[in-house]
């Protein structure tokens, strides 16, 4: 179907369903074995309700923020993901090209499908990006890697992830064959649908260092002089920690339910840290993704504390049409978010607050 029959991130996921191969479509829909995560993600979202406040002059609205300094027209991030090239041969050149057109910033995967100086580069210069590093269990690897990165201009940050320890799970991508022409980042190993589990998740996961610890901090601080985010804190005791240690920013996420099924929204998390430990949401920036598909849902985690919400999924569906396709998902998001805006009676982010939403729906899920 023609782009603009598309209105909303459920149009771009049922139009990629039906056109995308089997192995794409189960690598990037699939999650941990029952699901469970992946779908109360955006669940939870849904039984957050807002408390619109009425007649407050919202002609004028302003969705414009900024992560780590960075300067954005929306607070919204593309989260990483592997293997881009799965569903465009451009992959994620064509996305870097969609999303700097927008002004929002993309996260680039350890795993991406180009080398990193080619993304950044398809973008106009002075464009900013994020860099996901897995740590390598061959940690010369990661150092120099990370040395790299440093020298690149495009790049502002790096976030560690460090809710993948282990693969997860994911059946989908376990039971279908790897496409023949399929080769990984990591040098052209095929996945296979054997008995040991051989997804694409599975074989990409397999460098990641599993014995990283707190400890392993002051030794990313000593390489790079770019602030350190840690993506996939799913506890508020995490959170604290990383605070601690001194990370500039961290990311509430579940991976997209691909990790550990029945590890919480990472909406939940964010609820805690009220409770427990405020005080981190001034020492830190604090983004979220997972689930999120609406701008209602964008602005529920504003109001309750995250300065970005990432997008995984609904940037690759949208990437099926190449950079067209993601600007159109870019433009169907501000909208959505400036109306909610516009409904709730706010005219910019700042204005965002915990008043604004009643979170009893999910207090007691
Ligand atoms: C991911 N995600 C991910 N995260 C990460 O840190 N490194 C990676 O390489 C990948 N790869 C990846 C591939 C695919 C196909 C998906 C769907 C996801 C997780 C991603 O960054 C993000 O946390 C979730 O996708 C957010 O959930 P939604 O928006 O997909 O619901």
């Amino acid at each position: 179907p023609p782009l603009a029959t598309i209105i909303n991130t459920y149009d771009f996921e049922e139009v990629a369903s039906k056109t995308v191969s089997k192995k794409t479509w189960a690598f990037y829909s699939s999650a941990a074995t029952d699901l469970i995560t992946r779908d109360l993600n955006k669940a939870s979202y849904d039984r957050i309700f807002f408390r619109p406040r009425v007649l407050r002059n919202v002609t004028k609205v302003d969705t414009q923020t900024t992560m780590l300094g960075q300067k954005m027209s929306l607070p919204l991030f593309v989260a990483p993901a592997a293997m881009a090239k799965m569903i465009h041969p451009e992959g994620e050149k064509a996305l870097a090209r969609g999303v700097t057109n927008q002004g929002i910033i993309q996260c680039v995967s350890n795993n991406a499908s180009f080398p990193l100086g080619e993304i950044i580069s398809s973008a106009p210069q002075n464009h900013p990006f994020f860099f996901q590093l897995y740590v390598n269990k061959d940690r010369k690897k990661s150092e120099k890697l990370m040395k790299d990165i440093t020298a690149l201009d495009g790049i502002k940050a790096i976030f560690v992830t460090v809710d993948a320890p282990a693969a997860g799970k994911r059946e989908a991508d376990e039971k279908v064959a790897a496409d023949e022409s399929l080769t990984t980042p990591m040098g052209g190993s095929k996945a296979r649908n054997d008995r040991k589990g051989g997804g694409l998740g599975r074989t990409m996961g397999q460098y990641v260092d599993p014995s990283l610890t707190w400890n392993d901090i002051p030794w990313l601080r000593s390489i790079t002089s770019l602030p350190i985010g840690l993506k996939g804190i799913q506890t508020a005791a995490d959170a604290k920690i990383a605070m601690e240690y001194g990370i500039d920013a961290i990311m509430l996420s579940n991976h997209g339910g691909r990790s550990l099924d029945t590890s919480p929204p990472a909406i939940f998390i964010l609820l805690e840290l009220h409770k427990t430990y405020p005080e981190v949401f001034t020492a830190m920036e604090i983004y979220i993704d997972g689930g999120i598909r609406r701008g209602t849902d964008i602005l529920k985690a504003l109001c309750l504390g995250a300065k970005a919400v990432g997008l995984g999924r609904p940037f690759l569906y949208a990437l099926n049409y190449g950079h067209e396709g993601v600007e159109h998902l870019v433009e169907i998001l501000r909208d959505e978010l400036e109306t909610s805006m516009r409904m709730v009676g706010i005219t910019n982010l700042a204005q965002a607050h915990p008043g604004l939403v009643n979170t009893l729906g999910v207090d007691h899920l």
